[in-house]
């Protein structure tokens, strides 16, 4: 399952007269979907963090932002190893020393684990990601589908059977466009502090009912 999880900025505007406390409510979704999935045993969580794109945010809101993360992980990695989460981080590690640092640590600490893949894509952006596959590419002469595959970011990651954006916004904002090519996709009109568990039962119980073709009929 993959999520971009928009929405956030408004719902803080609207209930704290503030985008950053709507980021830092976004974060207990975040929680809540991470037990969700452990519950019902999804082994792949894909989540869209920071995109490439977000760099054109204001400074405080990005520094907002990456204090966010940092602090959540200091205080809550012990645990989330303790659950046999593991965490990989999708995009280029350019912030802060200590940033880079921790999420580097937390995916060597986690590396092992099994039980849930949390793959938080931050910094960035499917058409980097496919630029920088074919520049490791660039010696071969002839360049198969699964060369590709192997040197994107997600080498080792089954594509999303399903991707969710809430918010209320039909894009896709440069989120995994090779990855998605058959993806069930899910665009939910509620902000993303305000989805809930019973949102995700709802998604779920259609996806089960959808015939998915994969071209054939
Ligand atoms: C969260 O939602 C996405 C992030 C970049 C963390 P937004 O901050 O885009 O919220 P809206 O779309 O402005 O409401
Ligand atoms: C997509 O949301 C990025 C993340 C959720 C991290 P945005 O809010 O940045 O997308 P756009 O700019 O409205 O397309
Ligand atoms: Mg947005």
């Amino acid at each position: 399952m993959a999520i971009i999880m928009d929405g956030n900025g408004r719902w803080g505007l609207k209930h704290k007269n503030s985008r950053n406390l709507g980021h830092k409510e976004g974060l207990k979704t975040v929680e809540m979907v991470m037990k969700y999935c452990m519950k019902k045993q999804i082994k792949f969580l894909t989540l869209y963090a920071f995109s490439t794109e977000n760099w054109k945010r204001p400074l405080n809101e990005r520094n907002y932002l990456f204090n966010l993360l940092e602090n959540y992980l200091k205080e809550r990695l012990e645990k989330i190893n303790s659950e046999k989460i593991k965490i990989k981080i999708l995009g280029e590690k350019i912030f802060s020393k200590s940033l880079n640092n921790l999420l580097n640590f937390a995916e060597k600490k986690t590396y092992k684990n099994s039980k849930l893949q949390i793959n938080l894509a931050l910094n960035y952006g499917s058409k980097k990601e496919i630029v920088q596959a074919f520049n490791k590419l660039k010696k071969k002469k002839k360049i198969s589908e699964n060369d590709i595959k192997k040197n994107l970011f997600t080498k080792n990651i089954p594509d999303p059977e399903i991707l969710i954006r809430t918010g209320d916004t039909q894009r896709l904002s440069n989120f995994l466009l090779w990855q998605v090519a058959y993806t069930e996709i899910f665009f939910e009109k509620k902000l993303w502090p305000d989805f809930m568990n019973k949102d995700l039962n709802r998604i779920i119980k259609k996806f089960y009912n959808i015939k998915r073709n994969f071209g054939n009929i």
